[in-house]
């Protein structure tokens, strides 16, 4: 059976964007693959959250996981800093990483224009250890969106790196996956690129959003004047909220709203009200179940400890391998 892995960096709760490009294709993933899917708590560590911040962080990612139907039964679902070999794994890796690939990379690009006071070197080498997630339980498949697809491309160039540097064939190389063939990018609500945390609170509907909140998001939504001609072209502000209606609405729903835009007789209030309470029914029972969830904090400790022991094993066994391999331990 395919391995596969997935994380989730716990810097705040999750969104549609979470939703849509990773945790429904880990769902359903649960039931074919051999699943590993974690919370990235030292990948947060890049923007120093205050201690008590990163263990709620941590819990919130946990019980978001699980309120969307991770199912801890049936993948193993841990905490990346539960797993010490992947640190280990990280600084041997770091030493196979170049400077000069890693300030290419655009989520580091990107970052560094964000955060100018804070470019820090686990910025640098996040994709190092990303790669390392992913390789310390050989993993085949990597259930991501559209804005990781540079980094499982590294995560590939470090397994043939490894492999030829110790003339090995030791590791292989996973591919980012979606069931939909293409990775998916979902839109934010300020008619820029993509939905992110870091894109500010009102780019991102969260599955924990309250309804009332949903429709402020959406009515507040960017649009434009409105087409002129029939059948023009979109604008990005308005492809974006047509592309959020597609994914949660019925395709009739989506078709109405099309022949309005093409006859130029669309409301965008209408179709911005539509949508909201299309999103609401869509995140409710999440929400419902979070909520539930928040307060068992036993039970959320237990899924942790099981998860991280059977996520031991493995990296265990692969750090064992690779001491091994480059000469750290004896044959
Ligand atoms: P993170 O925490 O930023 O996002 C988690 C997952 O959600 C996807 N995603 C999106 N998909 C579609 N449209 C969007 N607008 C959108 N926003 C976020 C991300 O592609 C991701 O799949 N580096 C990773 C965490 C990570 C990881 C790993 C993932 C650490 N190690 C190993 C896979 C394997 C990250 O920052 O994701």
């Amino acid at each position: 059976m395919e391995t596969v892995v997935s994380g989730i960096r716990s810097t705040g709760n999750l969104h549609l964007g979470n939703y849509f490009g990773m945790i429904r294709q880990a769902v359903r993933m649960q039931a074919e693959y051999n699943c590993y899917f974690f919370v990235a708590d030292l990948h947060s560590l890049t923007t120093h959250p205050k201690p008590l911040d990163f263990q709620q962080n941590v819990k919130q990612v946990l019980v978001e996981f699980l309120a969307c139907g991770i199912d801890p039964d049936k993948c193993t679902l841990y905490v990346q800093s539960d797993i010490p070999e992947i640190s280990e794994l990280y600084l041997i890796m770091n030493m196979l990483a170049y400077k000069g690939e890693l300030e290419r990379v655009v989520t580091f690009k990107d970052k560094a224009r964000k955060q100018p006071d804070n470019i820090n070197a686990g910025l640098l080498t996040y994709p190092v250890l990303m790669a390392v997630d992913i390789i310390i339980q050989h993993a085949d498949k990597v259930p991501v969106g559209k804005d990781q697809e540079q980094h499982l491309e590294m995560t590939r160039n470090y397994v043939k790196r490894f492999n030829s540097m110790y003339g090995v064939n030791y590791f292989h190389e996973p591919l980012a996956f979606n069931y939909e063939k293409n990775l998916i990018k979902i839109p934010g609500l300020d008619g820029s690129g993509k939905m992110g945390k870091s894109e500010g609170g009102k780019n991102a509907v969260y599955l924990m959003d309250k309804p009332e909140q949903i429709r402020n998001k959406i009515m507040r939504a960017v649009t434009d004047s409105g087409p002129e001609k029939p059948n023009s072209t979109k604008t990005d502000a308005i492809q974006n909220l047509f592309a959020l209606l597609n994914i949660v609405s019925k395709p009739d729903t989506v078709q109405f709203f099309e022949n309005q835009y093409n006859h130029c007789n669309i409301r965008y209030g209408d179709l911005k009200k539509q949508l909201a309470e299309d999103i609401i029914k869509f995140t409710t029972p999440f929400r419902e179940k979070m909520e539930a969830l928040s307060d068992d904090d036993l039970y959320i400790q237990n899924i942790r400890k099981q998860g991280a022991e059977k996520a031991r094993i493995t990296a265990r066994k692969t750090l064992e391998d690779v001491r091994e391999i480059i000469g750290i331990k004896a044959k």
